[in-house]
């Protein structure tokens, strides 16, 4: 089945959809994305992830594509177009295409930002049989730039590193600065010790996730003990229990570190209950 996507203001064919090679994004990953989740055709924390692009285009100087609500629109009808019950809605913005390389940004009067969404089905989201056995991570350096809090498309280095992994027969890496976790390729990074769980704390160094966000706050509901701080891969190594969370994996259990077991070995009890706190709760605000 080909999909129906979006591409400025239009519904197409996917392979109707065509951007031009002068599109800012091709040339200079001048663009900013969202992956927003959709379980039974409803999105997940859609405003969240609405408030962080305005922000992410904002620190970038790029001007308002689209309303919430025409957002939001979109989402809706490419759910319903496609049929999407479980899966991603990928969104793009990048600053548009000026029809000619230049460094400098083009005038925002003159050139319109480009705009595109498509839908991504994975029906394996909810029971994903990684949750079962968990993930193997091992460590790479970060040597992405310094505004990680801005999520744009500059995705080389997340995507060199999930090779590094898969070549050492890993699902994912874990970058670390200065001897410290960042988060992951395209996830934040948990450690759980005793009862207490540990996350770095946000600033430009890491994404400022939507689902941790929504973790956090449910493990504070849930009167779980939260420590936003750094640890090391060697405290990662010592932990009882590691997770994940993104949009595509909500919260996955993490339970081998560059080749030592977190704790059993198996994925953990607390990473197992925040896991099912996390898609109840989240269903519930689902529109
Ligand atoms: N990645 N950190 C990085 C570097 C990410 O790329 C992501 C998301 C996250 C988690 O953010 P959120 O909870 O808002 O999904 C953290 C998406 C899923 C991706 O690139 O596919």
């Amino acid at each position: 089945m080909t999909r129906i996507v979006y591409l400025n203001g239009e519904y197409v064919h996917e392979s109707e959809a065509k951007v031009s090679i002068f599109d800012r994004g091709f040339l200079m990953a001048d663009g900013v994305y969202e992956v927003t989740s959709v379980i039974g055709g409803k999105l997940i924390d859609f405003n969240g992830h609405a408030i962080r692009l305005a922000r992410s285009m904002n620190e970038l100087m790029m001007q308002p594509a689209i309303t919430k609500d025409a957002l939001l629109e979109v989402h809706r009808e490419l759910i319903a177009l496609n049929d999407l019950q479980e899966g991603m809605i990928y969104l793009q913005i990048t600053r548009g295409s000026p029809n000619d390389r230049d460094f400098v940004f083009p005038d925002p009067e003159k050139v319109k930002p480009t705009v595109v969404l498509f839908t991504q089905s994975n029906p394996n989201m909810v029971y994903n049989p990684k949750a079962k056995v968990g993930m193997k991570v091992i460590s790479i350096s970060d040597e992405r730039w310094g505004r990680r809090d801005i999520k744009t498309v500059q995705l080389l280095y997340p995507s060199m590193g999930k090779m590094m992994a898969k070549a050492e027969g890993a699902d994912d890496a874990w970058m670390v600065e200065d001897g410290m976790v960042t988060e992951g390729t395209s996830n934040n990074a948990y450690i759980i010790k005793g009862d207490v769980i540990i996350t770095r704390k946000l600033s430009n160094d890491i994404l400022h996730g939507i689902t941790r966000a929504a973790v956090l706050r449910f493990a504070g509901e849930a009167k779980m003990t939260v420590e936003e701080r750094n640890f090391t891969i060697a405290e990662a190594q010592d932990a009882d229990e590691a997770f994940i969370t993104s949009a595509s994996t909500f919260v996955m259990p993490v339970v081998s570190v560059d080749g030592v077991d977190v704790g059993t070995g198996i994925p953990g009890p607390i990473a197992a209950r925040l896991r099912a706190i996390y898609l109840e709760e989240s269903l519930k605000t689902a529109i």
